[in-house]
């Protein structure tokens, strides 16, 4: 298609009917038509216990629930009194039904040979993984982890990542994962919150050619821990990736080591439904990361029910699925790792980044494993459009059937390209809109049944009761913009921020609708179309999503103002081509401090050291005075326009204390 023909598309607003099977090479749809799906909601809105019980039948428990679900909200357990291992459902269970030689996780690693061909690769298969995953796990007890006890994973993405992750499940150890781009202090912060005796990491992971020094971060994080008087770890676990030299410490333990002398005899511990599974690390609007909370049985079905109709996997089919995000965001934990494994397709994790060493990276893997579903992040998409269509055109894509996006809202232009280059016209796209805290697709078209509209998430996922609403929880008329809501609790819903109460509650819960019954809200403006599709409109609170990654405006205002340079700083959102969102920073540098390039370099390092390399700002200005309402706020709106580039305050600033620090800020752009 040419850049016109897309154009026109776009500009009839042209609704695409989901292919038949053939068209994409897969002798079936799950859910085959519009009919199909508004049935099976209907069932699992108006009888959510028999539609959940149902898919629960398909599980392994050791003991059979006495409920499927009771609600007292905000808080809600599903699956009462029985008892399963979500380990179990994702590796054993395969193994047990006589499947233990299929392949479970298909892995590349980054670097490649002269010839372009990548030197690392492996295929564990369910008994593979089920040996890795038990000796791990006895590993983990030998060092004194128990049911209940946090573990905190800082790894690269490489096969043991999953296996470490499966072998606290197996044990009911609740994981904390930590996406490996994350600093010492963000390592510091979330080990402190969450009390984790035990970090597992690597030597390093392979990210574009260069060693990214995992485990000179722990020690780093260990050592402001020790400073600050709080120090929970007594032993790290260390897998040895990319033979990069480490200092090994006291508390310091050898993966391979331990795995040599540990026994493959592990049973899987017998677990509450409603014991957490995991912690997850997520931005807000405060300067702190919460920890959001998963359950069990709820969590496993959920995630197991939306990846099996959302990417249309069936076993014994040849299917590879590859989700391209990192296991430390939640896409990881539930595409990549939770919802995957038990639907019986391998799942495929690569190392490394999109384009080395070339942007055809990606696509090689595609061709090579011949990978039927490949699920990423708009601003992934953006960048592949950028490098230019010889990357994609050379290779072969065609055994793809399903192309998913994640992380943001994704622009139609992207959305015609995706569709077009990667999927030859005819794969359909399945736009999922969820969140850490709901811990699977809560939006998304299911690919057989849902007509698409480039740039809409669509309809809802089965048992999924959501809605557009005012603030007071009345769902608005037709395209008329609201608040993202969703109205009866599902069985991947967080169930709390760790150690927080009041901040679970306020955040999420405190929309009430007239009849009195609180909602979830999801802190996501949206509307609903004529066709009942959903438009994502983005964050309403004081986080951005930068290039898909989650982040709050406060925390990097807080490392900012933690510079001896600034005095006050204020971060908002930006328009960026490929990030989707930016990052803009306008600072007041103290007395004696120059706003110079100087300083603007070393600012960004230090948000990089504070928080990650994802935090650095793409823009910083410096300001004498922030604009402020008489009351004292940071008028945000205002700094967001600016940012924008708008050369004309069309805002009203009426309330603003000293106008002339507007037109300070506004000369400049000139
Ligand atoms: C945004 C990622 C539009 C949204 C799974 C949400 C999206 C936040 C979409 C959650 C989508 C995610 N369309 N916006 N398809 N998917 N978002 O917790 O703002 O990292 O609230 O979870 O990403 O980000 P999180």
């Amino acid at each position: 298609m040419t850049d016109q023909s897309i154009q026109s598309v776009l500009n009839e607003n042209r609704v695409f009917a989901p292919p038949a099977p053939s068209e994409v090479g897969t002798d079936r749809w799950l859910i085959s038509s519009l009919d199909h799906y508004n049935e099976l909601y209907t069932k699992s809105i108006e009888q959510p216990e028999q539609f959940w019980g149902e898919i629960a039948e398909e599980f392994h428990w050791f003991k059979k629930w006495d409920s499927v679900l009771e609600w007292n909200a905000p808080d809600a357990k599903w699956f009462s009194g029985g008892q399963t291992n979500v380990c179990y459902n994702c590796v054993d269970k395969q193994v047990e039904d006589g499947f233990g030689d299929q392949p479970a996780i298909v892995w590349e690693g980054e670097p490649v040979d002269d010839s372009g061909n990548p030197v690392d690769q492996r295929r564990l298969t369910y008994k593979e993984l089920q040996t890795e995953v038990s000796k791990l796990a006895n590993v983990l007890k030998s060092h004194g982890i128990g049911k209940g006890d946090i573990v905190t994973i800082y790894m690269g993405m490489v096969p043991e990542l999953a296996i470490a992750m499966l072998a606290c499940a197996r044990i009911g150890a609740p994981h904390s994962v930590i996406f490996g781009g994350f600093s010492a202090q963000a390592i510091a912060d979330r080990v402190t919150d969450a009390s984790s005796k035990m970090i597992i990491t690597c030597d390093g992971s392979w990210r574009r050619g260069k060693v990214v020094p995992l485990k000179d971060n722990v020690d780093e994080a260990i050592k402001l821990m020790e400073d600050s008087g709080s120090q929970p770890v007594e032993h790290v676990l260390c897998f040895g990736r990319c033979h990069n030299d480490i200092k090994w410490g006291a508390l310091d333990r050898c993966w391979h080591e331990s795995m040599d002398n540990a026994s493959d005899d592990c049973p899987c511990e017998p677990m509450e439904s409603e014991d957490m599974l995991f912690l997850l690390y997520t931005s807000g609007s405060t300067g702190k990361p919460k920890g959001i909370v998963h359950t069990t049985a709820g969590y496993m079905l959920h995630t197991a029910m939306t990846s099996k109709y959302t990417f249309n996997l069936i076993p014994d089919q040849n299917q590879v699925f590859w989700c391209t995000a990192d296991c430390g965001w939640i896409t990881g934990h539930s595409y990549i790792v939770y919802g995957i494994l038990p639907n019986r397709v391998p799942t495929l994790m690569f190392e490394g980044g999109p384009d080395y060493p070339t942007a055809s990276r990606f696509w090689q893997i595609v061709d090579r494993h011949q990978v039927t579903q490949f699920y990423t992040a708009p601003t992934a998409i953006r960048a592949f459009m950028k490098w230019g269509d010889e990357h994609p055109e050379s290779c072969d894509l065609s055994s793809l059937q399903v192309l998913g996006t994640v992380g943001e809202p994704i622009n139609p232009e992207a959305w015609m390209w995706y569709r077009d280059k990667i999927g030859r016209g005819v794969c359909p796209i399945v736009d999922t809109y969820w969140q850490t805290e709901t811990g699977g697709h809560v939006i998304t078209p299911l690919p057989g049944a849902t007509p698409t509209k480039p740039g809409s998430c669509t309809l809802p996922m089965l048992g999924i009761d959501a809605a557009v609403t005012d603030e007071l929880g009345n769902e608005a008329k037709e395209n008329e913009g609201g608040l993202m809501a969703i109205r009866k609790p599902w069985p991947s819903m967080l169930r709390g921020v760790y150690g927080d109460r009041q901040r679970f509650i306020d955040t999420y819960w405190s929309t009430v609708s007239k009849d009195g019954k609180p909602y979830y809200a999801a802190g996501d403006g949206a509307r609903r179309d004529e066709m009942g599709n959903f438009w994502i409109m983005g964050r309403t609170d004081d986080v951005i999503n930068v290039s898909g990654h989650r982040l709050g405006t406060m925390e990097v205002e807080s490392a900012l103002v933690a510079h001896e340079s600034v005095v006050e700083a204020a971060v908002v959102g930006m328009p960026h081509e490929i990030k989707g969102t930016g990052i803009a920073a306008f600072v007041t540098p103290a007395p004696g401090f120059e706003g110079n390039d100087e300083l603007m370099q070393s600012l960004r390092e230090h948000v990089a050291k504070d928080i990650g390399a994802i935090a650095k700002p793409d823009m910083i200005r410096f300001t004498a005075a922030l604009p402020k309402t008489r009351s004292g706020k940071i008028m945000r709106r205002l700094l967001r326009s600016i940012a924008a580039g708008d050369t004309e305050i069309t805002q009203d600033i009426t309330t603003l204390e000293d106008l002339s620090v507007v037109a300070n800020l506004a000369q400049k752009d000139e």
